[in-house]
């Protein structure tokens, strides 16, 4: 088994069950068991003012999993940093790649204490392959790449993942440098991966208004023009950034699937 963990062992987490976080809130409207009531309290007042927060939560979700198995299945990635990985949930990044592909490498990183105490569940790797999960900060690239090498080749292409976490870095700069960062890392061949919500409608702007008064970190929605320029000097995979439901749906999809207020897209680094 080839399992490992930077972070596990080293420390007991802390965990704050006095203030929302964005992983419990994130797991309670997925259905998840891992939240306590102050996360279910303003998830719950985030539902009245969006409703649709529910729907965006998993078709978000739905995305990374049709992201993945493209990127294990028809461009062959064999190699995944899943940064802002969330809590552990049905179809994680590794069971989704290591399904296509078994040998699968896949590196997670969180800087949520929660997500920490339930990393275990996203060590079961296949016997081939291998996950480690690394307790840090995004805005540390340089220690997520240090740590990642010990489960990564970084001379082989490998699949940069930011999923619903690039919102909570409010500055356009400091977010497209950290990008830049990663980037810069991987070789011609690597692929970013990402997906954030939009403020396209008043009802979505409200939910973030109303999430970045109590929970913690907050969370900021960029135009879907800002969030294309992340994949500023990558070719972009077709159809390009949109939103997530629309992003390669399943062949069974009958029609044009409705939009929801998030936007999402895949760049390959030439
Ligand atoms: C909205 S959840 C998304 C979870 C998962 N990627 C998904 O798409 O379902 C955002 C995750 O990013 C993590 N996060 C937020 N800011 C972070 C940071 N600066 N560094 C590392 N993780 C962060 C949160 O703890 C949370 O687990």
């Amino acid at each position: 088994m080839a399992d490992s963990s930077s972070s596990l062992g080293q420390q007991q987490p802390e965990i704050n069950t006095a203030v929302p976080q964005t992983a419990r809130i994130w797991n309670y409207w997925l259905g998840g068991k891992d939240n306590y009531p102050v996360d279910r309290a303003v998830g719950d007042q985030i539902l009245e003012a969006f409703p649709a927060i529910v729907e965006n939560a998993r078709a978000s979700r739905a995305f990374l999993v049709r992201a993945v198995r493209y990127l294990a299945g028809e461009v062959g990635i064999r190699q995944f940093l899943d940064i802002g990985t969330g809590l552990p949930t049905a179809n994680n990044t590794h069971e989704v790649a290591q399904q296509v592909a078994p040998e699968s490498r896949i590196v997670y990183v969180d800087s949520d204490p929660v997500v920490l105490a339930h990393a275990r569940a996203l060590l079961t790797s296949t016997p081939e392959g291998a996950t480690a999960y690394i307790d840090a900060d995004l805005r540390d690239p340089d220690t997520i790449l240090r740590e990642a090498a010990g489960t990564l080749d970084f001379t082989r292409p490998i699949a940069i993942m930011l999923m619903g976490i690039l919102g909570h870095i409010p500055d356009d700069d400091q977010a497209r440098s950290i990008v830049r960062r990663l980037m810069d890392a991987v070789p011609s061949g690597s692929y970013l991966t990402m997906n954030d919500g939009t403020d396209t409608s008043e009802e979505v702007v409200e939910a973030a208004r109303i999430w970045n008064q109590s929970a913690n970190p907050t969370y900021h929605l960029r135009s879907p023009e800002r969030i294309a320029r992340f994949f500023d000097g990558l070719e972009l995979v077709e159809p390009g950034v949109v939103s997530p439901p629309r992003w390669r749906p399943e062949p069974s999809t009958s029609g044009l699937p409705p939009e929801i207020d998030s936007s999402c897209g895949m760049g390959r680094k030439p």
